[in-house]
Order: structure tokens, then sequence, then C-alpha cells
């Protein structure tokens, strides 16, 4: 996606205004990790958390996946409905707010979040319905900014420190699943002419449900009731 671009907060209202017209906002090109991370798999079911103008949903629709995209910007998913239309794709728009989105459990194949910033309580929360949403053998595939991106000058993201992504963080939340890849990495900014040195510091982490799920308990004081 362009990274010159300024987020659009934590609420549907503002990523509303961002979407407003009919010029897509962000890249319509799928992020560069999808083919290689499922290329390979026979297509089955997948669900993309926080699908936006809908360039991943699309791309895996396209090559026959039957997905489910949800995001809380009916102006964002109403963008990708025309997309999805004018390619002649189906795909499960959903307008919800992952914040209290229940996936089915025990359905997809693969899991998809792809640069959606939130505070690290709602985003465990998220990743902990999502990894029990996969189905056993299914993989999720989180990726966004890095923390260390605010120190690089590299436009776009979110400025604020608590929103960004780092890799124990993700990887704490995905427990109860299998890490496959967990790393930072240096993404050339878009739209450079030249080679100006700079770049946008990712996190990607793949994780793999290998048993029946059972999410680690959140962080907190709880009760140990009768059998705990
Ligand atoms: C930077 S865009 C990324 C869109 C898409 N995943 C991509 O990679 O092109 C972030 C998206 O997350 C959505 N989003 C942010 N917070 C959300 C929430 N709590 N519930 C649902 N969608 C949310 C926004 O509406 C926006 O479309």
């Amino acid at each position: 996606m362009s990274r010159a671009e300024a987020p659009g907060g934590s609420e549907p209202e503002g990523w509303n205004l961002r979407y407003q017209g009919n010029e897509p906002v962000f890249t319509t090109d799928p992020s560069d990790l999808l083919g290689p991370e499922t290329g390979g798999l026979v297509p089955g079911r997948a669900l993309d958390l926080g699908s936006g103008e809908g360039r991943n949903a699309l791309w895996l629709a396209q090559r026959g996946w039957r997905v489910t995209a949800v995001d809380f910007s009916d102006v964002g998913v109403a963008k990708a409905r025309r997309l999805a239309e004018g390619l002649g794709v189906e795909v499960d728009w959903v307008v919800a707010d992952l914040r209290s989105y229940h996936p089915p459990e025990d359905t997809f194949d693969v899991v998809i979040q792809s640069f959606v910033h939130l505070p690290a309580n709602e985003r465990g929360a998220i990743l902990r319905r999502a990894s029990a949403a996969l189905r056993p053998g299914g993989s999720i595939l989180v990726v966004g900014y890095d923390v260390s991106h605010l120190d690089h000058g590299a436009p776009g993201g979110p400025s604020d420190p608590a929103l960004l992504l780092t890799v124990d963080g993700l990887v704490a939340d995905l427990a109860g699943l299998e890490i496959e890849r967990a790393e930072r990495r240096r993404v050339p900014v878009e739209g450079d002419e030249e080679d100006t040195g700079r770049f946008a510091v990712d996190v990607v982490v793949r994780a793999r449900r290998v048993t029946p799920f059972r999410a680690a308990r959140p962080a907190g004081p709880w009760l140990a009731g009768p059998g705990a």
C-alpha cells in the first residue's frame, strides 16, 4: 500500500472520510506477501480482517478462495464491493468493528490482517478470536508497521508508538499457535523516483494452528473458580 498516507484513526468516521471519492486511497496491488504465503495452497476459506478497499480479499477471490472481508468503514467496503463487481468475483463483505466482531470458530484456512493498527489490548483480543477462527492446519498472516518505523522518517503509518507492532508482541498475541515466521523487514518506500535510502520497517508474523486451539488467558487478574 502507499506509505505516504496518514491513517484514518480508530473510529469508522475517520476512515470513511479517507475513503471518500472514486479513486483508490491506497494501492490496489495486493500485499507482496500474499503470493509467496498463499500461492502454494489449495484455495479454501479466507478471512481478511480490516480489508479496506479490498486489495487482498479481491486477489484471493480471483484465485478461487471463498473470502470473508471485514472492515468497519462502510465507505471502504462499498468501494471494495464495486471493485469486486467490476472484476466479476464474489466476496462476503462484512461491515463490522473488529473490536466486537466474532468470526466463526474452526472455519478458515487462512486469516490475514494487514496494516490494521490498534492498541495492544484490542489487537490481542482480535487476534485471539482470529486464531480460534482457524481450522486445524490453517494459518494466520499479520503484517504492519514495526515500532522502529517511527525512527526512520519514512512517511506513513500511525505516529503513536502504542499503535505500532513488535515481533514479540504479535508472537504473544498468537500464543497457542505454531509460529512459522516472525521477523522485521525493510521495505523501500514506494513512489520515490531516486534511491533516497528511505524505507518502512514492517513486522511479518505467520502462525499455524496445529492442534485444537486453546487461547492463552489475557493478562490481568481473574478469579479461579472450582476446577480451575
Ligand atoms: C491502512 S488500512 C489497511 C487496509 C487493508 N488491510 C490493506 O492492507 O490494504 C486499515 C483498515 O483497517 C480498518 N480498521 C481499523 N480499525 C478497525 C476496526 N476496529 N474494525 C474494523 N476495521 C478497522 C480501517 O477502516 C481501514 O480500512
